[in-house]
């Protein structure tokens, strides 16, 4: 970094100024797909926008469609404006787009490689882009291996003349534990752990975030935070949406690759973890690493159960008749892929032992709610008389991740009136109200955090394979028994879901 850079960080960290990245180029790998279009660009426009990204920042798309630069811009134009719920600005758009290009090539070709480095050579001289790469592989998981191996015979695993060189690989980062070793492996051929940034979107979510501010900033909740409090903790990513034109993705993957095995792994893990002594990428990963060891491993032959595995059926959700997963395009008519999963896990250590983690994650659910709910032990004892109190139930933290970002407490307070009845209200934060700042989208926190070369918000090697290994028994219990229960859309997952809480005298909450 040029010391005068050095010296503006500094200057801007005392002042509390945002921090802006070296100047440099993000070059995404599969640039003609949706992601590129509904959510890199965006975010990218939007810290443009907000003049977080300097002024030598270019992004060159690459994928096999013949498209020149300005087809390209003019794609990613329509796009923006299409998702974004702002205005576009002509003026931002104007000055961001000339910073936008595009090369067509096939990944696997070395000779892709040979332009690719050319091009960006050329950047460095026309843009100052200084010789500093970010390789973002939006691509489908099997191009990832190849597209490492050329940009590490190329010598593009370094920057150019002293600049640097990451890499973004999107999730699903490997489709098991052996395959996730497996490419963990070959990607370190080339690059070292430090330049690779593994990505899941819901890290750079600000509620997600906020679970360790709410955890680690406020002394009143880890000392509740325990198996002597915690009667069991409720996981939930509930999406309304189906699978839509996804099908081919959804019949490789399921839920349980698709959400599990990274979101629902990874809010699991804040959750769980012991207070870190830093907010930095070793210490914070450190302690979820560390979750994940002591999450119990299920046994095979009882995976049933600890494990749901469901399906949606035709169904009906906001008032509108929705089709089966079967029914959808590229779908088997008698396919086993899960579109709901729950789960049952217990971590093993000194702070949660005994204690259940229930997990749901579903598509076609009645609502999208994502929210991790803490259910403390009753009182021990209630003074009041007994019907007095059957509308009172035990305390819950919700930190509802989406929508509606918040944090409510449930608390018994008396009805107003003559006697003394006791009925449960809840305290309810909302951040939208709390908070005059609109929360960035996760992709802008997670891409500047890229460029800026903070990995914090970004999964380590050792914990995208302790994910693969704690579901692997229900992996390979599934891949033999070929039965689903199934579900009506617009339902909360199919009964054995109900079953699964109902045999430890328990219930899902309905968010
Ligand atoms: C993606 C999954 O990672 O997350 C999708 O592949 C899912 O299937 C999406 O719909 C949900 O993300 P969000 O941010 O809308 O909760």
């Amino acid at each position: 970094m040029a010391d005068t850079q050095v010296l503006q960080n500094v200057l801007r960290d005392e002042q509390r100024l945002p921090r802006v990245p070296e100047p440099g180029v993000m070059v995404i790998f599969g640039a003609s797909g949706d992601l590129t279009a509904r959510k890199l660009v965006p975010a990218l426009y939007d810290l443009a926008a907000q003049r977080r990204l300097p002024l030598e920042f270019a992004v060159v798309g690459v994928s096999r469609t013949e498209m020149s630069h300005e087809e390209f811009r003019e794609k990613l134009h329509k796009s923006l404006e299409e998702h974004r719920s702002g205005k576009v600005s002509d003026d931002v758009w104007e000055s961001f787009s000339k910073g936008i290009f595009y090369l067509a090539g096939d990944s696997k070709e070395p000779k892709a490689y040979d332009e690719l480095k050319e091009f960006l050579r050329k950047l460095d001289s026309e843009r100052g882009t200084q010789g500093n790469r970010a390789f973002y592989l939006s691509t489908s998981p099997s191009l990832v291996p190849a597209i490492v191996q050329r940009l590490g015979e190329a010598g593009m695993n370094n920057g150019e003349e002293g600049g640097w060189s990451r890499l973004v690989v999107e999730k699903p980062f490997g489709r098991d534990l052996e395959s996730a070793q497996e490419l963990n492996e070959e990607i370190r051929r080339y690059f070292d752990e430090s330049q690779i940034y593994r990505i899941d979107h819901y890290l750079g979510k600000e509620t997600v975030q906020n679970i360790l501010a709410l955890r680690f900033a406020n002394g009143i909740f880890e000392p509740i935070w325990n198996q002597h409090y915690v009667d069991h903790v409720q996981i939930t990513v509930a999406e309304d949406i189906g699978v839509g034109t996804r099908g081919a993705f959804y019949e490789e993957a399921g839920a349980l690759r698709d959400i599990v095995q990274n979101h629902v792994m990874q809010i699991l893990c804040l959750t769980a973890m012991e207070p870190p002594v830093a907010f930095d990428a070793d210490s914070l990963r450190e302690e979820k690493v560390k979750v994940l060891k002591a999450v119990r491993r299920i046994p095979e032959d009882d995976v049933e159960h600890y494990a749901v595995r469901g399906q949606y059926e035709r169904g009906w959700v906001w008032g509108e008749e929705v089709e089966g997963y079967r029914e959808g395009k590229d779908v088997a008519s008698d396919s086993v892929t899960e579109t709901f999963v729950a789960l049952k896990v217990f971590v093993d250590n000194w702070r949660w032992a005994g204690v259940p983690f229930y997990i749901r994650a579903g598509k076609r659910m009645p609502k999208k709610a994502t929210e991790i709910a803490i259910q403390f032990r009753p009182t021990p004892h209630t003074p009041f008389a007994h019907g007095d109190t059957q509308g009172l139930d035990p305390n819950v933290l919700v930190v509802r991740v989406q929508p509606e970002e918040g944090i409510s407490l449930k608390i018994g307070a008396k009805v107003p009136g003559q006697g003394f009845e006791v009925s449960s209200v809840n305290m309810d934060l909302l951040y939208g109200t709390a908070f005059l700042e609109e929360a960035p989208d996760a992709y802008q926190r997670l891409l500047l955090d890229l460029m800026l070369g903070d990995p914090t918000l970004f999964i380590r090697a050792d914990e995208a394979e302790g994910a693969w290994d704690i579901l692997a028994p229900v992996m390979q219990a599934w891949s033999e028994k070929k039965e689903v229960s199934m579900y009506p859309a617009g339902e909360w997952g199919p009964e054995d879901a109900d079953d699964l809480l109902e045999y430890d005298g328990r219930e899902w909450r309905r968010p």
